[in-house]
């Protein structure tokens, strides 16, 4: 068994490299002078079992064009099996046709991957679990809940906190976190009345004097969870923080944060975090290469990957 690690997520492959107590594979890739990627596997790899660690996240086309020319490199120099571990699959938000003429990039990304030469995937928390289907491989989608589960426990009085969706497409995932800790569960409802009038918030559930937990997949420009705070303020919860999987915080998310009514954000290093995250008084980040680390040195021996989710 073999790890290699291309640029997204180096921190990452190191902690779950150290967690496996296994060197990673010598691997050389860079940019030609025209940005084209090269890659060069410095040691053989001929007949191993090859976990190739790439979150596609910013910036994401870079990032997936490497995690394919690494894995084309790998299965040319003879791997036995290649494992595309995506810790954060970009393009996965991509995954329907939002209107005529559009992509479902979710798909052609996942085609790609398999076309590269990828054996398997293991990828976390993906945006919607029937993406899954996209890939004709087998595709283990691991969860960061248990982990979170642990930290939210250390961190909260669970008797006065309620799990909080920040929209109607996270339910599912917010209920399954709410079940798991024995705490009640409340929806925020964003609903446009009519065409050209502001978002109204509805809160489905009693926050009132509570601690609020919102739970998400992914927070981008932080707009969602933001505004689900001032929401869930106004309902009277007593504060408000977020466990969230990928933190992709594009553009002025981390300022908006950090200047918001959010008590804390804690996320994962599913995608490596910025110095402007690293700095912030009210983002925390939490590693998840344990998690990664077993469901790897697992799926090389063979054994049960969905028991460590019981
Ligand atoms: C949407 O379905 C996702 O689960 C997240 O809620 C969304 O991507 C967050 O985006 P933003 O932080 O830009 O509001």
């Amino acid at each position: 068994m073999k790890l290699v690690a291309g640029n997204s997520s180096r921190a990452l492959a190191d902690a779950i490299a150290a967690y496996l107590n296994l060197p990673l594979t010598k691997c050389v890739v860079r940019r030609f002078a025209d940005m084209e990627v090269f890659v060069e596997i410095q040691e053989n790899v001929r007949g191993e079992d090859i976990f190739v660690i790439q979150s596609t996240s910013f910036p994401a086309n870079d990032h997936l064009m490497e995690l394919l020319i690494i894995m084309d490199a790998l299965r040319r120099a003879s791997a036995r099996r290649i494992t595309a571990v995506l810790p954060y699959f970009g393009y996965a938000r991509q995954d329907r046709k939002p209107g005529p003429r559009t992509p479902i990039s979710a798909k052609l990304v996942a085609n790609l991957i398999t076309e590269a030469g990828a054996d398997r995937v293991m990828t976390l928390d993906l945006h919607a679990g029937q993406i899954q289907g996209f890939f004709d491989i087998p595709t283990d989608n691991l969860f960061a809940a248990p982990v979170m589960v642990r930290d939210i426990e250390e961190n909260f009085d669970i008797k006065s906190s309620i799990v909080v969706s920040p929209d109607v497409g996270g339910v599912i995932r917010a209920r399954g976190l709410a079940k798991r800790i024995d705490a009640p569960l409340a929806i925020v409802d964003k609903r446009r009345e009519q065409p050209g009038e502001s978002e109204v918030m509805n809160i489905i559930g009693n926050v009132e004097g509570r601690s609020c937990i919102l739970v998400d997949d992914i927070v981008d420009s932080g707009g969602t969870l933001c505004n689900a705070a001032d929401a869930l303020l106004n309902m009277g919860a007593t504060d408000v923080s977020a466990y969230i999987t990928h933190g992709v915080l594009s553009g002025g998310a981390v300022a908006r944060i950090t200047s918001s009514s959010l008590k804390n954000l804690v996320i994962t290093d599913s995608i490596q975090a910025t110095e402007a995250v690293r700095v912030s008084n009210n983002i925390r980040v939490m590693s998840i290469a344990p998690l990664i680390g077993e469901a790897i040195g697992r799926t090389a021996d063979e054994k049960s990957v969905s028991s460590l989710f019981d």
